[in-house]
């Protein structure tokens, strides 16, 4: 195995409060421990088009507290072609880039495995999801900043459902994942939640219905994941007849912005520090997450094709305390 002495880094997929954090604890615990940090711009896209950068410790300086991500990034369709990907290893080899830590999503793991397998690559994976899909680690850098984002904007609608008596429906994002939904449901102490992890949500809404929110509650939320077939007004349109009156408010991109929380930072800044650590120790292809408190090391393939669970309690918790 060759010797390490630079190390790119890049963000990739769906922005997350936190990326910056990440890439600056990447960045300056690379520095520390005598390594080169190249930065790539625009995710799999600069690093097919040679958009680096020599970063030193002064270029991650004030962004820990800051959204978004200082790298921008790109859901590239180019890196999904072997082409593309000939690309990106071209530019690796002209910046002497010898490993990357690749800081986003499902998607984005996923071409770091395949990439990585194809040209026999060191790259080490940072789980960046707001939407906390990723098997192996109990959160992703940007979950808690989201789904505190998502209780404060329920709290502030809930205002307006007391004072109106109204139901209304939250759309909320996480794909195919619920954590966002059922846990910001359980913070914001909403009435219900449609998850895509629990098929019997929708049939719960009515039996909650039938139960007659009224008889006891003088207004109602239910938090619904997004979903290509069935949104937040889908399940609003199902209880008309009961409740003519409903609204349906979608969070949308709001959610992903804004300043990260001291969770996601503290998790960015850890698991940015176990990269390098993983490089250290010859790792290779594994995202770095952290389970029970410690960090730990996830080959890719379980990461991205596992599916995460939902904990039973969760949906126990909410359903015994929205009577
Ligand atoms: O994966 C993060 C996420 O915010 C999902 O929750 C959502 O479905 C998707 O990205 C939206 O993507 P875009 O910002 O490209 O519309």
């Amino acid at each position: 195995m060759s010797r390490i002495h630079c190390i790119g880094v890049l963000t990739s997929g769906g922005d997350a409060p936190g990326m910056n954090a990440a890439i600056r604890a990447v960045t300056r615990s690379a520095i520390c421990n005598g390594y080169k940090v190249k930065a790539i711009y625009r995710g799999y896209e600069g690093l097919m088009n040679g958009e680096v950068k020599e970063f030193t410790t002064e270029n991650v300086s004030n962004i820990i507290q800051t959204g978004g991500t200082i790298l921008r990034s790109a859901r590239s369709k180019g890196f999904m072609t072997p082409e593309g990907r000939k690309a990106a290893y071209d530019t690796l080899l002209r910046e002497s880039i010898d490993a990357l830590v690749v800081i986003g999503g499902n998607g984005s793991l996923k071409g770091a495995m395949t990439f990585a397998e194809e040209y026999d690559f060191p790259c080490i994976g940072l789980p960046g999801t707001i939407d906390n899909d990723l098997y192996g680690t109990d959160s992703t850098i940007g979950y808690d900043s989201t789904l505190n984002t998502i209780m404060q904007c329920v709290d502030k609608i809930r205002d307006t459902a007391n004072s109106h008596e109204r139901i209304f429906f939250v759309e909320v994002m996480g794909r195919d994942a619920g954590f966002l939904a059922q846990n910001a449901a359980i913070a914001a102490g909403a009435e219900a939640a449609i998850i895509p992890e629990d098929s019997t949500g929708a049939d719960q809404l009515i039996q909650f219905m039938e139960r007659g929110i009224r008889k006891s509650k003088k207004s109602c939320i239910v938090i619904v994941t997004e979903s290509p077939k069935y949104g937040a007004l889908h399940y609003a349109r199902r209880v008309t007849k009961e409740y003519p009156e409903y609204d349906v408010s979608i969070l949308g991109h709001l959610q992903r912005g804004g300043s990260p929380s001291a969770y996601d930072r503290i998790f960015a800044s850890r698991v940015g520090v176990g990269a390098v650590q993983a490089l250290m120790q010859g790792q290779r292809n594994v995202m770095v997450g952290i389970r029970n408190n410690e960090v730990v090391y996830v080959p890719f393939v379980d990461a991205i094709d596992k599916r995460k669970l939902m904990d039973r309690q969760l949906i126990h918790v909410l359903d015994e305390l929205s009577i």
